[in-house]
């Protein structure tokens, strides 16, 4: 990505025809929140809360300026209105049935809108019992090689896109989390990888042929499980090399998002930490997956990584060199989608006198992943249009494990992020970066 090909402020592709969001897991919970919310609002019957793209502001210039306008209105972003959904499921489920099943939101919220639920129904999966082991859905495409099953998605995608009239769409992974992988020589390479996936190697997931069927279609990629998936050398190649935007992984939702306001908060102040527990109870099907040992390890390593980055023990030994950090998941079916994440942490202060702080977040999941579902897939469809191809680390705001460029460290810290993203949106429109630096307003005043 070369910033002379960057397209800025009026060059930037407006937003024109109807965005196609495509969706691997399209009868989940997550999913399923996020189609019907998204329809609710466009008939004015619900708020996007938890959505940064429809309700946040973005101040511009200095402060005595009072330029805040709606994020919406100050970049190009497709409206909800253009909005079209498809995906593939291993459930034959369709959207209306399927979010009944997930008892994410009632039937207050379902039953004025069923017709348009009813009417989304699954494309076949990809799908592999050996990398989601709980799950044994029989909606799949059956004995195609792995190039035949990219093949299949490519079509399926062609198929909606002239079936609808769709002029771009954003593919978003909601489908569950897989095993755990190691980071394999085949992913390592472009050439390594399309010899494995000529060969039928049985060590490439459902999650990268829907992958690669996206960016070989020129479509951008999002994933939001914490699966490798496109955080492999040969996806983040293959998507520069067809000028696609990539992004993920793993939403940052419940307790990951507190982990992530939290700890930067207690580092700013330089107070000490002894311990971190954190265990959650989960009675959804995403409860289910992660009941597998492997699918949950990879989980667990998505959820684990923010604290070493943020408090960055190498240069605070004295606060950070030993604390001790736990994450559990307990499978817990009484709660369904509403999650219950308790933190203990141990914290000390002056002198190393200990202190508490316990929270306990009654939150829930879906609820919270679908305006950041929302939020990325307008963004991505902005960074294609912007020409931004491979990692789109600006949007790490929504990420538990962020993907980054080699050589670099991930970036964690909410409020980081958060400048991160709104710093983008400004040099995207010309506008000056804001640092908050501050003295300015003060330096060179008259004297009274
Ligand atoms: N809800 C959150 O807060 C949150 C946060 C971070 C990550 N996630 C991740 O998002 C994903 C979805 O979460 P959810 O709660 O909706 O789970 P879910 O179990 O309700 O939905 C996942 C869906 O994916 C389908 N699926 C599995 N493998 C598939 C394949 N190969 N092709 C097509 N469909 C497939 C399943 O049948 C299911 O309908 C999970 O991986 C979860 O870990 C969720």
């Amino acid at each position: 990505m070369k910033e002379e090909n960057l397209k800025r402020k009026h060059e930037i592709q407006r937003p024109e025809g109807k965005l196609g969001v495509l969706i691997p897991g399209i009868g989940g919970a997550v999913s399923t929140t996020l189609i019907a919310g998204t329809e609710l609002v466009r008939r004015n019957l619900g708020e996007p809360i938890g959505s940064l793209t429809q309700l946040g502001t973005i101040r511009l210039g200095k402060r005595f300026e009072h330029r805040s306008p709606k994020i919406k209105e100050f970049v190009p972003l497709s409206n909800l209105e253009d909005i079209v959904f498809a995906g593939w499921d291993i459930y034959e489920a369709n959207a209306y049935e399927a979010s009944l099943y997930a008892r994410v939101l009632n039937r207050e919220h379902l039953d004025p809108i069923k017709d348009f639920l009813s009417g989304i129904k699954p494309m076949k999966a990809v799908f592999d019992r050996r990398f989601v082991r709980n799950l044994d859905g029989s909606y799949i495409k059956e004995g195609k090689s792995l190039r035949g099953q990219v093949d299949a998605v490519k079509e399926d995608i062609d198929v909606f896109r002239s079936r609808n009239g769709i002029e771009r769409c954003v593919m978003v992974w909601c489908g569950s989390t897989e095993i755990y992988l190691e980071a394999l020589e085949i992913y390592q390479s472009i050439e390594t990888f399309y010899e494995a996936l000529d060969q039928d190697d049985s060590r490439i997931p459902p999650s990268m042929i829907y992958a690669v069927a996206a960016l070989e279609s020129g479509i951008p990629f999002i994933n939001g499980a914490p699966n490798l998936t496109v955080d492999v050398p040969a996806m983040i190649e293959l998507a520069k090399e067809k000028g696609v935007p990539i992004a993920g992984k793993d939403f940052k939702t419940g307790q990951t998002l507190m982990k992530t306001i939290l700890a930067p908060g207690l580092k700013a102040r330089a107070l000490g930490l002894e311990g971190w527990f954190s265990t959650n109870i989960l009675g959804n099907r995403d409860g289910l997956v992660l009941d597998d040992k492997d699918s949950f390890k990879t989980k667990e390593e998505s959820k684990l990584s923010v604290l070493e980055y943020i408090l960055q023990p190498q240069l605070y030994p004295t606060l950070y060199k030993n604390y001790y950090h736990k994450v559990t998941i307990n499978y817990y079916p009484p709660r369904g989608d509403n999650k219950e994440g308790w933190d203990c942490i141990d914290i000390y202060g002056w002198l190393g006198y200990p202190m508490q702080i316990k929270v306990d977040f009654l939150c829930r999941d879906s609820i919270l992943a679908a305006p950041l579902i929302l939020d990325l897939v307008l963004f991505m469809d902005l960074a294609q249009r912007v020409g931004m191809s491979g990692i789109q680390e600006w949007l790490s705001f929504y990420f538990k494990s962020p993907m980054h460029k080699e050589g670099l460290y991930p970036e964690h810290d909410l409020f980081i992020q958060s400048m991160k993203l709104k710093n983008t949106l400004r040099y995207l429109m010309g506008e000056d970066q804001i640092t908050h630096f501050g003295l300015d307003y003060y330096m060179n005043d008259s004297p009274e």
